[in-house]
This record gives structure tokens, sequence and C-alpha cells, in this order.
């Protein structure tokens, strides 16, 4: 591993394996790489870290500072090259236990190389942030300047999916959402459209994330509220009434994103699913889809992906994860490509 990189991408707990796709989506002109860490990444060559502040299962991204296994506060020191900054702020974290060091020390010898360097310190509203983890997963510390909200100040608490006015159980957690939208849509432009749409969970979190959102519905009381939520949110997004299995959409779409309708061994909904997505292959074959079907609960593995024998037919499926929702429901969220025909 190369104790500099171009970035570190820092991972939030969640799930990991899917923090890891979204990533390698959202910083595509890079080379993302894992460490032995679950929750950080090597980038080498440049996107736009900025995409961070918009990513569910992004801490932050470290840019112009390095990583290596964690010797001694001393060591540390000795690898960080400080240079001159007006307002800054240095916040040192930890990931998945305690390295034996205390983070108020770290700050201080930090800080204290960087005031040397004539910095000037803003600890209530920095200009630039200089982030230290502590990673006991497998023994690391990482560091560099702060690209993203950084540890814990993730909103997505607050913007649970049972706040809206119009809530169903069925209504997805924004964080998975979130992800399912920028694994799918990634930089690209054009619509990310929901076919399936129900109480909007994924189109408020593909406005959100600044992307032309279409969403569908065929039942008038969702899309009802689903507008209710639309506005609640004051996004930018379109919800209309039709039948996902012939709907036209725009012809510009960058992803489908879609969470059907889905029992295991029911006939009509596997049809149900099967027409929806020969009317998405009819008009837009190129597009990334992402497909999110309730499963029992498993024994998800949050850190790689999963096989299944879920078919989506005229698709190749590239990845599934799986998540765990309560002690009797999980999901799958799928990857595809259509499939190449001959
Ligand atoms: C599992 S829910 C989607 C939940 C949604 N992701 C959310 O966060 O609220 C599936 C939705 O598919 C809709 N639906 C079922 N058949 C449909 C069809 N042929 N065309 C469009 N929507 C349909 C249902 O009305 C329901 O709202």
């Amino acid at each position: 591993m190369k104790a500099k990189p171009s970035a570190i991408i820092s991972l939030r707990g969640w799930h990991p394996a899917i923090a890891r796709a979204e990533a390698k989506s959202m910083f595509s002109n890079s080379i993302i790489q894992r460490t032995d860490s679950r929750r950080l990444l090597i980038a080498e060559g440049e996107s736009d870290w900025e995409k961070s502040q918009i990513m569910s299962g992004c801490e932050c991204v470290l840019i112009d500072g390095g990583i290596t296994k964690w010797k001694s506060l001393d060591d540390l020191l000795s690898l960080i090259s400080p240079s001159r900054k007006e307002s800054m702020a240095i916040e040192c974290w930890r990931h998945e236990g305690k390295i034996d060091v205390a983070t108020r020390d770290i700050e201080r010898h930090v800080g204290g190389l960087f005031h040397d360097e004539g910095s000037t310190f803003d600890l209530e509203n920095p200009e630039h942030r200089f982030g230290i983890i502590l990673d006991n997963s497998a023994g690391y510390v990482a560091w560099g300047w702060m690209i993203g909200q950084g540890p814990g100040k993730h909103g997505w608490s607050a913007m649970r999916a049972n706040k809206r006015p119009f809530f169903r159980p069925v209504s997805l957690e924004p964080r998975l959402a979130r992800a399912a939208v920028n694994i799918a849509a990634g930089t690209n432009d054009g619509f990310v459209i929901d076919p399936m749409c129900g109480t909007g969970g994924i189109l408020i979190e593909s406005a959100l994330s600044g992307r032309e959102t279409l969403g569908i519905d065929f039942d008038p009381v969702m899309v009802d509220g689903c507008q209710q939520n639309i506005d609640w949110a004051e996004v930018d997004a379109r919800v209309v009434r039709g039948d996902a299995t012939r709907v036209d959409f725009p012809s510009n779409v960058a992803a489908v994103v879609v969470d059907p309708p889905y029992g295991r061994n029911s006939p009509s909904d596997e049809k149900l699913i099967q027409d929806m997505l020969s009317n998405v292959l009819r008009q837009s074959k190129d597009s990334n889809l992402v497909v999110i079907l309730p499963v029992e609960a498993g024994e998800d593995d949050l850190d790689e992906e999963i096989t299944t024998d879920i078919e989506l037919p005229g698709y190749d499926i590239e990845t599934a994860f799986g998540i765990p929702v309560h002690k009797s429901l999980g999901r799958v969220m799928i990857i595809a490509k259509a499939s190449i025909q001959d």
C-alpha cells in the first residue's frame, strides 16, 4: 500500500460493502482499493472529492495526507507535513475500538505542528479541517485535509422516513435509498427514475443529491402521499400516476432505481417485475439498474457482496448486497446491467 495515495476514503460504519460500491460509482475517475481496514479505502487519481458531501456511506475524504500502521504519536508526528493555514481545526476520531492513545493528545500535538508553521485556529467554524483517524480494525492511522462531513454528523437520523407526512412501512430508509441512487447514477447526467415510487424515498434522495428525478406509481393514494413528501422535503422531483409496465420515460435516463412489491414464490409479483424490466429495457438499455427487494432476514455479511439466486430477466447481475432490516425481514440490493444480446 502506498503511504501517500491521492486520497483516503473513510466510510461510515453502517454497511461498508455498500459504501465501497458507492465510492466506486461516485469517484469513478480514480482507482479505488481496499485496505485491510473495513472502513478505509485508498484512491489513486483525482475525482471530485466534494461528492462525498452527498454520499450515504462516506464519512469524509482525506487529501494531501497519508496512511500507515499505528506505531506511536512520535512516529505520526514525523510523518505529517504541516503547512500554514488560516482558520483551521484538527479532528481526531476512532474507528472500531481503541488504539491506545488519547485523541486529545493527538489533536494537541498535531495542532502544535501546524501552529509552528503560523497557522491560525478556529474550532467553531474552521475553513479547513485536518482529520486523523485511528482505525483499530487493522491498526492504522490515516490523516489529511477533510472533505465531507466527518464522523457522527450525518443528518440521516433527522431525515428518518417516519418523520415525513406520508409514511408507510414499505418506505425505504434514506441511507439505503441514497446509496442506491449514488451507486446507480454515479456522476452521470440524466434522470433517475423510480417506476414504482411508493412514498417517494428514492425520489427524495435522488433530488436531494441534485439529480433530475421522476417517480411513477400506479396507486393514486401513493402518488398523492408521495407528492406531500416531496413538498415537505422541498425538493425538485416529479411524481405521476402510471403503470411501470408501460409508462414512457424521458429520453435521457441515467439510472432506474426501484423497490418493487415482491414476495418469494409470488408468480404475480415476478410477472410484474418482469414486465416492468422489459418496459425499462425497451426504452433505456444503457442506463444502470438497482433493484431492492424484501427477503427473509439472513446472515448478512456487511463487509462483502453476497450471491443471490434472484433473477432479473434481461439483466446480468453484477453485484448484490444483503441488508438486515429487523429480525424477520431483510433486503437485497441488486446492481445489474442489461444483458448483451447476440
Ligand atoms: C415496495 S413499494 C415502494 C416503496 C418505496 N420505495 C418507498 O420508499 O416508499 C412498491 C410500490 O409499487 C407500486 N406499484 C405496484 N404495481 C405497480 C405498477 N404496475 N406500476 C407502478 N407502480 C406499481 C405500489 O403502489 C407501491 O407503492
